[in-house]
C-alpha cells in the first residue's frame, strides 16, 4: 500500500482508539500501564516526573488535528493538573521543555490562550536558570542527595528541551533564551557527538571551566556504548536546532546521526535499546524508533526532495514494521505502542508501553498522513 494511504489508515485507527482513551484518562498524567494495559497515573507519585507533559501534549495535538471535544476536554483537565507541578520548584529539572513546550506551548499556538503562553514562558525561564555560564551547558538534574556531585552533568536528551528556549526568544523578542540554547547545542555537538556520529548519553564537565571530565553510560549498556533513545533525541534535537537557527552545522550533524541510526536498525527495523550492546538478550526500545522517525521526517523536510527521500523512506519503513510488531489497537486498552524500555539495565521498565512512545508514534503518523505539522 502507498505510504500516504497507509498513514491515513493508521491515523484513523489512532483517532478511533484515542478518542476513547481521552475520556478514560481525562484526569490522569499517564506514564506506563498496568498488566491490563490501563494507564497508570503519575500525579500522586511524582507530579514533577519528566514525562508528565506528554499526555496533555498528545491531547492538544489530537484536538488541533481533529477539533473533537473529547480531546479538548481531556487536554484542558490534564493541563490543569500539570500546572500544579510549578508549585514544586525544587523537584523541577531541565525537562521542563518536554513538560511545557509541547503541552501549554501547543495550546497557546493553537488557541491563543494567554495563560498557556505564560506557563510556557515561565518554564522557559526555569530552563534558562539552569544554564551554567562558565561551563556553557544546561545542567540536567538537581542534587539527588546521594553523595554524587552532578552539577557538571549534561545529557543528550536536553537537545529536545532547547526548542522551548528558541520559541521563548521568538515570542518575547528577547535573544537571551536562544543564545543559551545555541551555547548548549554547540557544547553538546563538541562533546556528546562522537566522530562516528554515535552520541554519549551523559557528559560531566568541570562546572567552573566547562572542561570535559568524563562520560557515563547512563541509560545505555555502558560507557562508550550507544543508547538508541539518546541517538534519537540527538537526531531530532539537532534538526530542531537547525530549524530555529538555520545554522547548517546542526543540519549536517543531524544527517550524520540519522545515517548512523539507519545503519544500526536497518536489519529488521526494530530498534534495540543500545546499538552497541551484546547481541543477546535482545532488548527492544520502540520509543527510540518513534522519536527517530519524527526526527527523520523533519530532517527530510529540511532537505532537497531527492536528498531527503532516503530519510523519509527510513522513517516510514521503521513505523510500518513497528506498527505491525508493537501496536495494540484494542479500544478497550490504553496504550498503543508497546515494547518501550526505560534503560538497558534492570528487569523492570523493560518492554513496556511508555507515554512518549505513543506521543512520538502519533506525531509521526499525524505528519505523514497530513493531519499535523509540528509540535516543537
Ligand atoms: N529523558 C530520559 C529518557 O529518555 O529516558
Amino acid at each position: 500500500m502507498q505510504d500516504k494511504k497507509w498513514a491515513e489508515e493508521i491515523w484513523k485507527k489512532i483517532d478511533t482508539k484515542l478518542e476513547k482513551v481521552a475520556m478514560r484518562s481525562a484526569h490522569k498524567l499517564p506514564y506506563t500501564t498496568d498488566a491490563s494495559n490501563v494507564h497508570i497515573d503519575m500525579q500522586q507519585k511524582n507530579i514533577t516526573w519528566w514525562t508528565n507533559g506528554f499526555w496533555p501534549a498528545l491531547m492538544w495535538m489530537m484536538y488541533g488535528a481533529t477539533k473533537k471535544d473529547a480531546y479538548l476536554s481531556s487536554a484542558q483537565s490534564t493541563q490543569k493538573i500539570l500546572r500544579t507541578a510549578f508549585e514544586k520548584y525544587d523537584g523541577l529539572h531541565h525537562d521542563v521543555g518536554f513538560m511545557w513546550h509541547i503541552s501549554s506551548g501547543v495550546q497557546y499556538r493553537i488557541t491563543g490562550d494567554k495563560s498557556a503562553r505564560l506557563e510556557a514562558l515561565y518554564a522557559a525561564n526555569l530552563l534558562a536558570g539552569r544554564y551554567n555560564a562558565d561551563g556553557e551547558y544546561i545542567r540536567a538534574w538537581n542534587d539527588n542527595n546521594d553523595g554524587v556531585d552532578n552539577s557538571g552533568w549534561a545529557i543528550i536528551d536536553c537537545m529536545m528541551n532547547l526548542p522551548l528556549l528558541y520559541w521563548a526568544s521568538e515570542e518575547t523578542q528577547d535573544t537571551r533564551f536562544a543564545s543559551i540554547a545555541i551555547k548548549h547545542a554547540n557544547k553538546t555537538l563538541a562533546n556528546h557527538v562522537r566522530p562516528d556520529a554515535s552520541v554519549r548519553h551523559i557528559v560531566e564537565y568541570n562546572p567552573k571551566t566547562g572542561e570535559f571530565m568524563k562520560e557515563y553510560g547512563g541509560q545505555g549498556y555502558a560507557e562508550g556504548s550507544s543508547w538508541s533513545r539518546g541517538q534519537a533525541w540527538a537526531l531530532y534535537g539537532f534538526v530542531l536546532s537547525y530549524i530555529y537557527t538555520k545554522d547548517k552545522k546542526y543540519l549536517d550533524t543531524a544527517q550524520k546521526i540519522a545515517n548512523y541510526f539507519i545503519s544500526s536498525v536497518c536489519g529488521d527495523w526494530l530498534p534495540r535499546c543500545d546499538f552497541r550492546a551484546p547481541q543477546t538478550p535482545i532488548i527492544y526500545d520502540s520509543t527510540a524508533g518513534a522519536i527517530a522517525a519524527c526526527g527523520l521526517l523533519e530532517l527530510a523536510g529540511c532537505l532537497e526532495e531527492n536528498s531527503g527521500l532516503q530519510f523519509k523512506n527510513a522513517a516510514v519503513q521503521m513505523l510500518r514494521v513497528m506498527e505491525h510488531a508493537f501496536c495494540d489497537w484494542n479500544i478497550a486498552t490504553d496504550a498503543i505502542l508497546q515494547m518501550g524500555t526505560e534503560r538497558y539495565h534492570g528487569e523492570s521498565g523493560r518492554h513496556i508501553p511508555i507515554i512518549y512512545g505513543d506521543f512520538f508514534f502519533v506525531e509521526a503518523i499525524a505528519k505523514l498522513s497530513g493531519n499535523w505539522t509540528r509540535n516543537w
